[in-house]
């Protein structure tokens, strides 16, 4: 258990009490036959992140697992539409997104997530939030020209003529991983081979069983 989760468990906050549910996190993995954890999915925008976890979640589905996609923009048009692309509101961004997909992990769900999170310290925090084995980087790692020439939603032609201010990868950082748990290559592969790939690691890990 991590120091904040500790004291979260542990402690009163702001006279709020920690209360412990009868079904525990133990009953839900059995219930489920699945190791839960957070695909935590990171790269520049437009480099695959969304469609890859999609394709994902779509396998994990016929696999008979239970999963959830948390994704930016979606997010972005609820929970977090108060916040915009500075450096304070991607870290305020990326801390919410971390405490909802602690949630959707204790209660037993595979949870994949689809944010830029360009900030190394921002994807260490939400690690350090989960228990060990919980928390896996998988980096879409596409790099900016190809991401560019895509340009799905043409927002680097936008960022480009100045029209849109700290754009990831254009005027505002990226900070690639340096040690992900699983590194897929977009620009050698396909959606369908990176899908592929990632259930496979997770096949091999032990997370598509409750007995890990
Ligand atoms: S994050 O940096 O805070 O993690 P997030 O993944 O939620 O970003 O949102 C990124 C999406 O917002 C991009 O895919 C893009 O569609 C849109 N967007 C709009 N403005 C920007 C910007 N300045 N930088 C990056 N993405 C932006």
């Amino acid at each position: 258990m991590s120091p904040y989760e500790r004291k979260q468990h542990d402690g009163v906050v702001n006279d709020v009490v920690w209360h412990h549910a009868t079904v525990t996190h133990q009953d839900r993995v059995k219930q489920k036959g699945q190791t839960p954890v957070v695909l935590w999915f990171t790269g520049l925008s437009g480099s695959g992140k969304s469609t890859i976890a999609n394709a994902v979640e779509s396998l994990l589905l016929a696999k008979g697992k239970h999963s959830y996609l948390l994704d930016g923009d979606n997010v972005r048009h609820g929970l977090n539409k108060d916040l915009g692309f500075s450096d304070a509101d991607r870290v305020e961004n990326i801390r919410r997104i971390g405490e909802v997909a602690k949630l959707f992990v204790d209660s037993g769900s595979i949870v994949l997530t689809a944010f830029i999170s360009p900030f190394i310290v921002d994807r260490q925090q939400v690690r350090d939030l989960l228990a060990p084995g919980q928390f896996l980087e998988v980096f879409v790692d596409t790099p900016l020209d190809v991401c560019e020439a895509r340009d799905p939603k043409g927002l680097y032609k936008k960022a480009r003529a100045g029209e849109i201010a700290h754009f990831t990868g254009i005027d505002s950082a990226y900070e690639a991983p340096s040690k992900p748990e699983i590194h897929v290559k977009t620009a050698q592969a396909s959606i369908d081979e990176c899908a592929v790939q990632i259930v496979a690691q997770l096949e091999a890990l032990g997370y598509l069983r409750g007995d890990k």
